[in-house]
C-alpha cells in the first residue's frame, strides 16, 4: 500500500484516486536528515504517534465537503482537511508547546498562545513558527487510512 503526503483527490462520485501529481512525485518517504529533524522539533508529536498500523478515518465520501473535519482533533491528533477536492491529513497539535489548535472562521487557531495557521495548516502568525505537520495518507476499499509514524513538515507537502 502506497502512502502520500496528504495527497488524495475526490471525485465527483465521490471515488478517491490518489492525485496525478502525488502518484509522480517521489516525495512518500522522508530523509534521514529530514526525520531526525521532524523528531527534534516534535518530540512531543513523536510521543502520541500511534505506532499501530494506519488509522481508519472512515469512508472517504465523508470527506467530500470542502472543510476542515475536527472530530479526531483530540483523541486522534489530527485533523482531516478537504481542500480543493485534495483531502489532506494535517496535524492538530501546534508546533510551538503541543496544544490542540481550533478551527475559527477561516483559520486555525492555538487556544495556548495564539499562533494562527490557515485552512490548510500553513503557519500564519506565532510564536509557532512550523507550519502544521501532515501525515501520510491512503485509500484503500474506499476507507481513508492516515499513518500518523510518517510525518511531513511544510517543506516535503
Ligand atoms: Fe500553540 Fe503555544 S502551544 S501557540
Amino acid at each position: 500500500m502506497a502512502y502520500h503526503p496528504g495527497m488524495a483527490t475526490v471525485s465527483r462520485r465521490d471515488v478517491l484516486a490518489v492525485s496525478a501529481a502525488c502518484a509522480a512525485c517521489a516525495c512518500c518517504g522522508l530523509s534521514a536528515e529530514a526525520e531526525d529533524v521532524a523528531a527534534d522539533q516534535f518530540a512531543a508529536e513523536q510521543l502520541i504517534a500511534d505506532t499501530k498500523p494506519p488509522f481508519d478515518a472512515g469512508a472517504i465520501a465523508d470527506f467530500s465537503q470542502a472543510k476542515v473535519y475536527e472530530q479526531f482533533a483530540r483523541k486522534g491528533k489530527l485533523l482531516i482537511i478537504n481542500k480543493d477536492q485534495r483531502v489532506f491529513a494535517s496535524s492538530s497539535i501546534c508546533p510551538h508547546k503541543s496544544c490542540v489548535v481550533k478551527l475559527r472562521g477561516d483559520k486555525l487557531v492555538c487556544p495556548c498562545h495564539g499562533s494562527a495557521f490557515d485552512d490548510v495548516g500553513t503557519v500564519l502568525s506565532g510564536p509557532a513558527k512550523e507550519s502544521l505537520l501532515r501525515f501520510a495518507v491512503s485509500v484503500k476499499d474506499g476507507r481513508l487510512n492516515v499513518d500518523r509514524t510518517k510525518s511531513f513538515a511544510e517543506r516535503d507537502w
